[in-house]
């Protein structure tokens, strides 16, 4: 492992996922942060948010987990959305003034599935199968108690998310966005019909991991069928949840295989691998997540994330496993995380005090 990072380092050269050209390595990773307006517009405040981390250095930025519908698809209160012209134009500002700054910027597209905590469209929420989701609400986003049992997708029910997942892709091309990452992970909707505990399905949506992943692949596949070949779409994968931290795949190496294969077939661009800490092993030895992304993932790109504060760590990573490194907390304590670390600058340490101000509840 290198010990001093310079402008030389390989985190500081150019890359490409798919059409797009990356000015570096470094990206910022999905954040929610509960700040648009009730009805799911991005604010002035949030268009000064993801410009710093553009002025800062980072070559991309993935946004925000974003709502793709007026259904079944927000989590959160104050959680901005992609499903209607009102919040296309809101994202516009938010596009624009990332690319004067040179720049992509790529729109997360959630679908929180079981995992509600704020909708203003519905009550009722859905998921692969009616089992009660882990764990509480989260107070960080205005949450507390249970979650609600969810109803169980009929097949008319997964061709809406698909069709959901697809005009919400269209909307963030038409905001100006340069690529879409599809939120497979974390125990949000996709993740939920991936995950054993949540999706008790017979039909060909559950059971074995290959059709456990279908959904996935099947958003995956329509996505880039609407937005074209130029378009970059990425997905998410992992095996920790926000309410359910420490899951793993039953089957290890060989789930890897079938879910990072699966994906790869689907057309996407990219996939973008997130763990606690990327860089250990994936299955009590042996290689890490991303490791196993690339070895699987039939060449796309991966992205990888998880505690890759330190930059010799996130150099190592773009070295040997992954061609981007995203950085979370480390980017809100530093969103100039790219030009301190090639300036040869000390780094601020994570305060948790930050995430209250990313709030506006
Ligand atoms: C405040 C906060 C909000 C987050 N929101 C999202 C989100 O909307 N979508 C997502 O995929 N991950 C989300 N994450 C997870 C991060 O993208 C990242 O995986 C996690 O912080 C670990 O990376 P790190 O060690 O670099 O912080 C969030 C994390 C934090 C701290």
């Amino acid at each position: 492992m290198e010990t001093r990072i310079t402008s030389d380092s390989r985190l500081f050269s150019g890359v490409s996922i798919g059409e797009v050209e990356l000015e570096n390595r470094l990206a910022v990773a999905p954040m929610t942060r509960v700040s648009a307006t009730h009805e799911g517009l991005a604010t002035e405040d949030m268009v000064a948010y993801y410009e710093s981390f553009a002025r800062g250095g980072f070559g991309l930025i993935i946004t925000e987990g974003i709502y793709p519908d007026e259904a079944h698809g927000q989590g959160y209160w104050n959680q901005p959305g992609l499903a209607n012209d009102e919040q296309v134009e809101s994202w516009r500002r938010v596009t624009e003034a990332v690319h004067e700054q040179g720049a992509k910027i790529f729109a997360q597209l959630m679908h929180a599935g079981a995992l509600v905590q704020g909708n203003r469209f519905t009550e009722g929420t859905i998921g692969p199968s009616a089992v009660p989701p882990k764990g509480k609400k989260m107070e960080m986003y205005g949450g507390s108690g249970d979650f609600n049992l969810p109803e169980e997708l009929g097949h008319e029910g997964i061709s809406e998310v698909i069709r959901s997942f697809t005009a919400a892709a269209l909307r963030a091309r038409e905001a100006g966005f340069d690529g879409v990452e599809i939120h497979g992970a974390n125990g949000y909707l996709l993740d939920q019909f991936l995950t054993d505990y949540t999706n008790r399905r017979t039909d060909e949506y559950g059971g074995p991991v290959e059709n456990r992943v279908r959904l996935s692949a099947e958003v995956a596949e329509a996505v880039r069928q609407a937005v074209g070949r130029d378009f970059p779409v990425g997905m998410r994968v992992s095996q920790a949840k926000v309410n359910d931290p420490d899951h793993a795949w039953a089957g290890g190496e060989s789930d890897a295989a079938v879910v990072f294969g699966r994906l790869s077939e689907a057309g996407l661009d990219y996939i973008h691998v997130t763990e606690p800490t990327i860089t250990e092993p994936a299955f009590g030895d042996g290689p890490t997540l991303a490791a196993l992304a690339r070895r699987y993932g039939g060449g796309v790109s991966v992205i990888a994330n998880g505690s890759l504060h330190d930059p010799r760590d996130a150099e190592s990573t773009v070295r040997e496993e992954a061609d981007v490194a995203a950085l979370g907390k480390s980017a809100l304590a530093n969103m100039d995380w790219p030009n301190r670390v090639r300036d040869e600058h000390p780094l601020e340490d994570f305060d948790p005090q930050v995430l209250e101000s990313l709030r506006r509840l």
